[in-house]
């Protein structure tokens, strides 16, 4: 196994400088070059005021502080590079400048220096041909903030040396992180299911199934995710966010990949999310979103007629609450527990403006869905009822899926695709979007928790309804469930 000792890091921007960081606190000597001065002082002020920030916090002492600022040799050109052991480029996403700077980088390291590239979309296979050495060109993707994120995705492709991802996997351990193994596709595993759930949630968006808050609120409240798809959006960026699902569609042809055309729309305007103050939500000077109108406080007041399965359970359940229930001809609102398409029920309803489907999603979130009947004072009714309830509303249309499991389902179906293929592990899967995105469960977990046979019955309902080919049931999944096995994770 390969010791490395002297790294260089190309690039000291946002992601340079936090790898150099974390390459001279695991004990590395580490040579940054950086072609543009002014992003050299500033890599160089970032990583003193990060490991100022964990003395001052007693995480580091001053003398560990030192050494660790010691270790970066900050100005160093390209032929300081001769030495090192593995060289990290972080250089802006664009194809030229990564393919010259690698001829370059072949041309100066020493025969067995490996190059490692921390690009997030373009193919590493088209970087490693630019090389005499394609078998020791491999990705070292890491993720931003660099220091604090556990996840490294190392991509071989198939001219990878053996052995050599397998040791810039060991050294992602040492430097404390997690790496997963993974193959030359476009998007990895982070970006590849996270860009084509948020593009999913773009599409939704544009077709008026649900809001833009109401689909962040279901996400969040409902899924358990630790961001709305929207908000996630206008971190990344929502230039950056068309980027990669353009990369994505190219190899895939898939669809759900074409970027959607509000994120096109937004970009072109200017309307990049957090970096120029208003994407798909507008932030204040200090980052932060700002607030939409608080919802009406009103309690809700009259009768409830409860239709469809669990109906004599909801209505105890309202009847606790204070809710007077009446039966489904007579009752102001009435609510049916219901898949898609909710507007079945209303055949025999004397008024069937005044239904609306509920769908309880987790302990916190009840999606309200209107149909094509439902009158705006019912719809409001039922989101004062459902609050009232201690739950979160989520105002939907009647469509498959409606938000939450329209979104969840296709990207966890996306995950059996990844996994069945043996682009990785399951284990790596999970690991990869609990780690790169801070999702409590991975999407194979997720899978196991909703049930193989609830996922696979839901998904046929979303390509019954939206035709879409990669909402069609994954084989494995289908046949697992034919098989009565109940966990993908278990085979
Ligand atoms: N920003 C992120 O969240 C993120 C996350 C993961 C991966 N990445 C990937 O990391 C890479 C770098 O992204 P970034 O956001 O840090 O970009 P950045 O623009 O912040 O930094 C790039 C730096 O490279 C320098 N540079 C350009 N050409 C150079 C050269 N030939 N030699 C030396 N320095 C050079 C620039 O002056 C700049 O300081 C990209 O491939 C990107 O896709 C970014």
């Amino acid at each position: 196994m390969a010791a490395y000792e002297t790294v260089g890091v190309v690039g000291l921007g946002t992601m340079g400088a936090g790898i150099a960081e974390v390459f001279a606190r695991a004990g590395l000597a580490v040579i940054g070059v950086e072609a543009d001065p002014a992003a050299l002082e500033r890599g160089r002020g970032h990583v003193q005021r990060s490991t100022g920030r964990a003395v001052s916090r007693g995480r580091l002492t001053e003398a560990e502080r030192d050494e660790i600022i010691g270790r970066v040799t900050f100005a160093g050109s390209l032929e300081d590079l001769h030495e090192a052991d593995l060289v990290v480029e972080a250089i802006p996403e664009v194809m030229g400048l990564k393919r010259a700077l690698f001829t370059e980088l072949d041309r100066l390291c020493k025969p067995e220096t490996v190059l490692a590239t921390n690009t997030s979309s373009l193919p590493v296979t088209a970087i490693a041909a630019t090389t005499g050495r394609p078998g020791r060109v491999v990705g070292m993707h890491f993720f931003n903030p660099a220091p604090v994120m556990r996840l490294v995705e190392v991509v071989g492709t198939v001219v990878t040396e053996d052995g050599v991802a397998e040791d810039v996997a060991a050294l992602a351990r040492r430097l404390g992180k997690t790496p997963v193994r993974v193959g030359d596709r476009a998007g990895f595993v982070v970006n590849r299911l996270l860009l084509g759930y948020l593009n999913h949630a773009a599409a939704l968006l544009e077709r008026g199934v649900a809001s833009r808050d109401d689909i962040d609120a279901a996400m969040r409240a409902g899924a358990g995710l630790p961001m709305g798809p929207f908000a996630l959006l206008d971190l990344i960026g929502l230039d950056t966010s068309r980027e990669i699902c353009e990369v994505l569609f190219q190899e895939t042809r898939d669809r759900v990949h074409a970027p959607a055309p509000i994120l096109r729309e937004l970009a072109a305007a200017g309307l990049l999310g957090r970096k120029s103050g208003r994407g798909f939500h507008a932030y204040d000077g200090a980052g932060r979103d700002t607030p939409g109108t608080a919802p009406g406080g009103e309690p809700f007041a009259g009768t409830v007629g409860v239709l469809g399965e669990g109906a004599e359970a909801f209505a105890a359940r309202l009847a606790d609450a204070g809710v007077a229930t009446a039966g489904p001809r007579d009752a102001g609102l009435v609510v049916a527990l219901s898949p898609a398409p909710v507007v079945q029920h209303a055949a025999g309803l004397p008024h069937p403006e005044r239904l609306v489907g509920l769908h309880l999603v987790g302990e916190e979130v009840a999606e309200v869905v209107s149909t094509a009947l439902t009158s705006p004072g019912t719809a409001e009714a039922a989101r004062r009822l459902v609050r009232g309830l201690g739950l979160t509303p989520v105002a939907c249309a009647d469509r498959a899926g409606f938000v939450v499991d329209a979104l969840l389902l296709p990207y966890i179906n996306d995950a059996v695709r990844m996994y069945d293929s043996g682009y990785a592990s399951a284990e790596d899967i999970d690991a990869a979007m609990r780690l790169g995105c801070g999702y409590p469960a991975g999407p194979l977990e997720t899978l196991d928790a909703i049930g193989l046979r609830n996922a696979r019955d839901g998904l046929r309902a979303l390509y019954d309804e939206y035709r879409e080919p990669s909402f069609a049931p994954a084989p494995l999944l289908d046949r697992l469930v034919t098989a009565g096995v109940t966990s993908v994770r278990s085979r």
